[in-house]
């Protein structure tokens, strides 16, 4: 039987959804109101006062940044009540703080959590990242091939031709030329202003959300998140960190990071098993964004354990009270 000191993710789990549902909540009333720091901050005030009620000995390894430019939620932080199993915690409390100021689709609230030392202590630099949902031969696509490759590779694999493919990419300047080959291939592209974990759990639903591939750069600290949502839902994901100049190679290596150049498989950046949640904040195409009717607040959550592969999605109605 497992001892208190153990990983117990089925008792956790539903701790966990009440953080991220808690921070949603603290963010709805910032939705579309030009205030990407606001609403952060809402989040992550409320994220933190959740965490600290849980029984665990947690210690952040992805948060809002290095101890000396976030001063709540950052690399390092100790939280939960201090009695429990120990735990690394992976947190964004709004991946899309500007999705969320614009009231743009697919902001969410994000949390993972994990036995200690088992989640890659990602540096907040960019990650390369590629991603393809469950059913596919193993490293039918990688990182090392070239974008259109990995187009014509993954239609091969699923038995249909490129056209027949959509991969989710970043709006963004730097992947003018990325965009530009997928496109030759014949392939469809669904382009994402932000929010790049949703991005990449896209694929793990492709019959709902269309989304067959994930290519390209965003941060890495949202590059362990998803690959934490993948672990649980099924399919594969690669990442190899990327450094624009030796501030981001020396943050690298405080971080423990010898080999600057190596690919991380999924369970590279997730070595244990993982339970994740995630509320939506706006509404988008994996979870309902939060609705404001007279009364009450309601959320949709994610929940998800590597261990079982099981996923809930839960609604919660939270009465807010008058005066
Ligand atoms: P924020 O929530 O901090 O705004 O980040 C959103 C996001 O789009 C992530 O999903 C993504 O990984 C990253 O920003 C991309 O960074 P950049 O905007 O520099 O391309």
């Amino acid at each position: 039987m497992a001892t208190r000191e153990q990983f117990q993710d089925r008792m956790l789990s539903l701790g966990l959804a009440r953080v991220s549902e808690a921070a949603a909540m603290a963010s709805a009333r910032l939705i579309g109101r030009g205030d990407e720091k606001a609403a952060d901050q809402a989040a992550v005030n409320a994220m933190r006062d959740q965490l600290n009620l849980l029984d665990i000995r947690g210690t952040v390894v992805i948060g809002e940044g290095e101890r000396d430019e976030a001063p709540m939620l950052f690399i390092g932080e100790e939280v939960g009540s201090g009695t429990g199993p120990e735990v690394d915690i992976a947190l964004d409390p709004l991946e899309g703080t500007t999705l969320t100021a614009k009231d743009m689709p697919n902001a969410l609230t994000v949390i993972a959590m994990a036995p200690r030392h088992t989640l890659l202590h990602a540096p907040d630099v960019y990650m390369d990242k590629l991603a393809i949902g469950p059913g596919y031969p193993q490293d039918v696509v990688s990182l090392d091939m070239a974008p259109a490759e990995r187009v014509r590779a993954l239609a091969k694999a699923r038995g249909c031709t490129p056209e027949d493919i959509t991969v989710c990419i970043l709006e963004r300047p730097r992947h003018e030329d990325l965009i530009a080959e997928v496109r030759e291939t014949g392939a469809a592209i669904r382009l994402i202003t932000d929010g790049d974990v949703a991005g990449v759990i896209h694929c793990a639903e492709a019959e709902k959300t269309g989304i067959d591939m994930y290519m390209g750069s965003g941060g890495a600290p949202e590059g362990v998140l998803a690959a934490a949502a993948l672990k649980c839902m099924g399919g594969q994901m690669w990442g190899r960190l990327l450094f624009r100049n030796d501030d981001e190679r020396a943050r690298a290596r405080k971080a423990g990071i010898e080999d600057l150049n190596r690919i991380y498989a999924r369970d590279e950046m997730v070595t244990a098993d993982v339970i994740f949640a995630a509320t939506g904040v706006t509404d988008g195409s994996i979870l309902h964004g939060i609705r404001r009717e007279p009364g009450f607040l309601e959320t949709e959550t994610i929940l998800m354990r590597s261990k079982t592969g099981s996923v809930r999605r839960m609604t919660y109605r939270n009465p807010v009270r008058q005066g």
